[in-house]
């Protein structure tokens, strides 16, 4: 396990919490609503769709959009702020707090009509460009074609708000992998694809079953309000899960890297606290089985 190099939070920065989160909650939902509007037209566009780090790593101008808008708001609402987004990189010095944000989580949902993507907005702490060495202290994930939006701030509990009303988070109370339905999802590059399908051997046999959704962020909410019960995922960056991790951290899952060694990515895993370190070996041993058999190819 990761993470002991991750920072103390201030204590001068608790009283401002409540405030971040509401933040995020506003630009989330606003980028959201930005987001849904424009999809019809960002997909008519020509050139309105283009690719990244392999064919079907889709970045659509309205991700460029949103990410703008978002970035405009936070220079004026936390002028002194870094800024740390998928598509235009960093922004700023991380200090006292840095925002990272997905314009939009689950892209190719978003291509595809699919309803699970998002706008994952966080506030964090460290360095989010180093892995291992920050960790969020408020967030918000907002599912526009749901109209709903996860929140949470360090100590404040995690909640859903929906056109109905709020209702606060929960995990699940599952006590064994054999009972565990675990969200995960894949890379974008094909050697990375076949290490973690290689890892499912090992996976899959030992949980209740798996779910791929499509979105991380969605994931590690969905681990807050029950709906799945754990996500584990290796590669993922830190606008994927910055938002999703307080999300899911304040409704009681215990979140944290795993490192399966220096020439391979971080994994995150969220898990209610009595699975969290059997689902950790798992997924060591698992990871670890696929780079054995995933041979000079890697
Ligand atoms: C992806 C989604 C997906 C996860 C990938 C991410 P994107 O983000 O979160 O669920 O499996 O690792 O890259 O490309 O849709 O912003
Ligand atoms: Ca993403």
């Amino acid at each position: 396990m990761t993470g002991s190099e991750r920072p103390a939070v201030p204590e001068a920065l608790l009283p401002e919490l409540p405030a971040l989160r509401a933040l995020a909650i506003d630009l989330a939902q606003s980028a959201g609503r930005l987001v849904r509007a424009g999809r019809a037209e960002t997909l008519a566009t020509h050139g309105g769709v283009s690719v990244k780090s392999t064919r079907t790593d889709v970045v659509t101008a309205m991700d460029r959009a949103c990410e703008e808008f978002l970035r405009e708001r936070l220079a004026t609402a936390r002028p002194g702020d870094a800024v740390l987004g998928e598509e235009a990189g960093v922004a700023g010095t991380p200090g006292a707090v840095t925002w990272v944000v997905d314009p939009i989580d689950g892209t190719v949902n978003y291509l595809y009509g699919r309803p699970e993507y998002a706008v994952s907005v966080a506030a964090v702490i460290g360095d989010p460009c180093a892995p291992g060495a920050w960790t969020p202290v408020a967030g918000a994930v907002a599912n526009p074609v749901l109209q709903e939006v996860y929140h949470a701030h360090l100590g404040g509990g995690a909640a859903l708000r929906t056109p109905a009303g709020e209702v606060p988070l929960r995990v699940n109370d599952v006590r064994e992998l054999a009972l565990t339905l675990l969200a995960t999802g894949f890379g974008y590059a094909a050697d990375v694809r076949r290490e973690q399908a290689r890892a499912l051997v090992g996976i899959l046999p030992v949980v209740r079953d798996i779910r791929r959704g499509g979105s991380a962020a969605l994931d590690l909410c969905a681990v807050a309000s029950g709906v799945v019960d754990a996500y584990a995922e290796r590669g993922v960056h830190p606008w994927d899960v910055a938002a999703g991790w307080i999300v899911a951290a304040e409704a009681g899952a215990s979140v944290h890297a795993w490192d399966s060694g220096a020439d391979r990515p971080l994994g995150l895993l969220a898990a209610p606290p009595m699975i969290a370190e059997p689902l950790h070996r798992l997924l060591l041993h698992a990871y670890g089985a696929a780079r054995t058999e995933a041979g000079p190819d890697r």
